[in-house]
């Protein structure tokens, strides 16, 4: 069997595992790789000394190869165009785009970088396969360096259409190197059509044939079973315990996401404070907890974004809090994923409205962790990716904060047939669309379809 080699710009070396936060592509493939692997990426390290030989660690069949990024490269290529270019206008804020030339530069110059390190660690017979958008042009550096070998690229998070893509200037550039791929890969449908309309927008002849042809949509997923299995034992821990014992029979209301201002979270906050104005009958017998990491701090927004809600907290508690309750709880540091399996399985409701979103697999895990005798409710963005399959949740627009509001008073109200109705339709969408699916799907497309769509080039 071909090695398998996942180039991510994240890598969960062994040492450094338990920085990792709930949901994320790492996780995804974690819970899916199978057989021998190599996993090449960023070591999460900054360092002045400019290395290009990647430190080893293995652990069973997975060896990990990392290498460092100096002060500039984080600079441009991680703060700078990744995060303050692609991610802004890849989830549709195109306001928040702040392109620079030279970020731009330093981007395609660290993939460079990246596929130097790659090249003499590669096996003729392995099959390549580069994870999201930081590194969209790793394929074509790799080729330009020789490489023959079958590459495919999944892009985690949302793709939108052509007119939202062309706002960035090197954006045929970009489609270009996404062509280079021998199969790309989308989370939903609506992704995988974006990408075909910039397709023929940006591209001509073979190339543009080939890319439509060479796209796939493959929603990622979780391991259902492994993950309820953790929310059922993570239940027995002290710390579940003590959430437990702080409720005083209250219901709990739970979310989880990084600190991101593609979450929601400020709209989510001000939906939560609505109920509690327009329904005085929750007050004292509800509690919000918000578990909110800290996240990309280089970045001005994500700061701005940490006062705003960390203002939004004070005036919601400041206007509803008593001496024995307070209705929102948020915390800016991360929990283990384990901790909040229990947590999870202990919330009547699941709140997950992002204002966009690749895929979410909070989503997912919030319903593995349910307990099938008396399941909570998910309350999710139709701007999420998992809305696609999670249809049975209660489906929301995050913009409209009664709307949410109304949502989660039908969640705390809904009978135990209908939620238990719905959890059913959920978990079987779950264990359809898991993780090992996934990896397995996308593989079989790139070992199958490149060969014919090499010799057609
Ligand atoms: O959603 C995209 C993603 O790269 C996830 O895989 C990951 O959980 C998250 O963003 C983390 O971002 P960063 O690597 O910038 O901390």
């Amino acid at each position: 069997m071909a090695r398998l080699v996942i180039v991510s710009n994240r890598v969960p070396v062994p040492a450094r595992k338990r920085e990792q936060q709930a949901g994320g592509l790492a996780v995804v493939l974690e819970e899916a790789l199978k057989g021998e692997v190599l996993w090449f990426g960023w070591s999460g390290r900054r360092a002045e000394t400019l290395i290009v030989q990647p430190a080893m660690a293995t652990r069973g069949a997975t060896t990990f190869a990392t290498i460092d990024l100096s002060e500039a490269e984080y600079r441009d290529y991680y703060a700078g165009f990744s995060n303050r270019s692609l991610w802004p206008l890849l989830h549709y804020r195109t306001g928040l785009v702040a392109f620079s030339r030279e970020e731009y530069r330093g981007y395609r110059a660290t993939n460079g970088k990246f596929a130097e390190a790659l090249k003499p660690l590669l096996r003729p017979d392995d099959v390549i396969w580069v994870q999201d958008y930081h590194l969209i042009p790793l394929g074509r550096a790799l080729r330009e360096a020789g490489i023959t070998q079958r590459i495919g690229f999944f892009i985690h998070i949302p793709f939108p259409p052509p007119s939202v893509i062309d706002i960035l200037p090197p954006a045929r550039e970009l489609i270009t190197d996404l062509a280079a791929y021998d199969l790309t890969g989308f989370q939903t449908e609506e992704d995988r059509e974006n990408f075909a309309g910039c397709a023929r927008k940006f591209l001509a002849g073979k190339e543009q044939a080939h890319a439509m042809a060479a796209s796939v949509a493959i929603p990622v997923g979780i391991d259902g079973k492994a993950f309820a299995k953790m929310a059922k034992t993570s239940r027995m821990t002290a710390e579940s315990h003590r959430l437990k014992h702080s409720l005083v029979g209250r219901k709990l209301i739970i979310g989880a996401d990084r600190l991101d201002y593609s979450k929601g979270l400020p709209q989510r906050f001000e939906a939560y404070s609505e109920l509690l104005a327009t329904h005085a009958e929750y007050r004292e017998k509800i509690s919000f907890l918000q578990v909110a990491p800290r996240s990309r701090e280089d970045v001005s927004e994500y700061r701005e974004l940490k006062k705003s809600l960390d203002r939004l907290t004070g005036k919601i508690n400041g206007k509803y809090a008593e001496f024995d309750w307070v209705p929102l709880r948020y915390m800016t540091h991360g929990l283990s994923r384990r901790l909040l399996a229990g947590f999870f399985r202990m919330a009547a409701i699941g709140l997950v409205t992002p204002l966009r979103d690749g895929m979410n697999l909070v989503a997912m895990e919030y319903v593995a962790a349910q307990d099938e005798e008396d399941p909570g409710v998910l309350v999710l963005s139709r701007f999420a990716g998992a809305a696609a399959s999670l249809d049975a949740a209660l489906i929301v627009n995050p913009h409209d904060t009664s709307a949410v509001a109304e949502a989660i008073h039908q969640g705390l109200t809904m009978p135990k047939e209908e939620r238990h109705a719905r959890w059913l339709a959920l978990m079987s969408r779950i264990e359809q669309d898991s993780a090992a699916s996934w990896c397995r799907r996308f593989l079989a497309g790139l070992t199958a379809g490149a060969t014919s769509l090499r010799a057609a080039s």
